[in-house]
């Protein structure tokens, strides 16, 4: 029988090859705006360590506990509080040196397949995990991901979508 070739990695090998631990780069930005469940919180707080990206989040008075529960890192991960109007805080993010993209299934939206790694600060709306973006907010945004989907479902839960546009904008898939 032939040896294997693959081996499970230690925690020393992993440390090792996490070299450049994430801070806050501010250059993606994960923003669940209209969130609705807790669990969700902190399993994106978990893919966006996992990519680098910060968390943007509304200031609501149940969410600090949420994602202190949900985060099952050691680490408590950057995330940056939305204070007051979400709607003034995405249209605040269009500026020159930043694409705003929205993950929903809309017409007009791009495949997954067909994003590109973000070249430049990139914020990524997710939507209510039962109402989706709102109209007035799919104006505010530059383009819109979709992933494209051929079961009996309507959609993805909302972390599941998120982890791989984020995957994706990071150049890490
Ligand atoms: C459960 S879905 C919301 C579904 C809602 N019934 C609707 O019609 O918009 C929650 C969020 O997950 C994201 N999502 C889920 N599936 C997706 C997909 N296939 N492509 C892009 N985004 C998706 C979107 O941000 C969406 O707003």
């Amino acid at each position: 029988m032939s040896e294997s070739r693959l081996r499970a990695r230690t925690r020393k090998d992993l440390a090792f090859r996490r070299h450049r631990q994430h801070s806050c780069w501010n250059h993606l930005v994960a923003a669940p705006l209209w969130p609705l469940h807790g669990a969700n919180l902190g399993t994106l707080l978990r893919t966006c360590d996992a990519v680098g990206a910060c968390l943007a989040v509304p200031q609501l008075p149940w969410i600090p506990e949420a994602l202190e529960r949900g985060n099952t890192l050691r680490r408590p991960g950057c995330v940056h509080w939305v204070r007051g109007d979400v709607g003034e805080w995405l249209a605040r993010q269009r500026t020159p040196d930043t694409t705003v993209v929205g993950v929903e299934l809309v017409e007009g939206a791009v495949r997954l397949a067909d994003l590109p790694p973000a070249r430049r600060r990139t914020v990524v709306v997710l939507g209510h995990e039962s109402t989706g973006i709102p109209p007035d907010a799919l104006d505010l945004l530059d383009q819109a991901v979709e992933i494209p989907m051929i079961g009996t479902g309507q959609s993805l839960n909302v972390v599941v979508a998120a982890s791989l546009v984020l995957y994706r904008l990071a150049g890490l898939s």
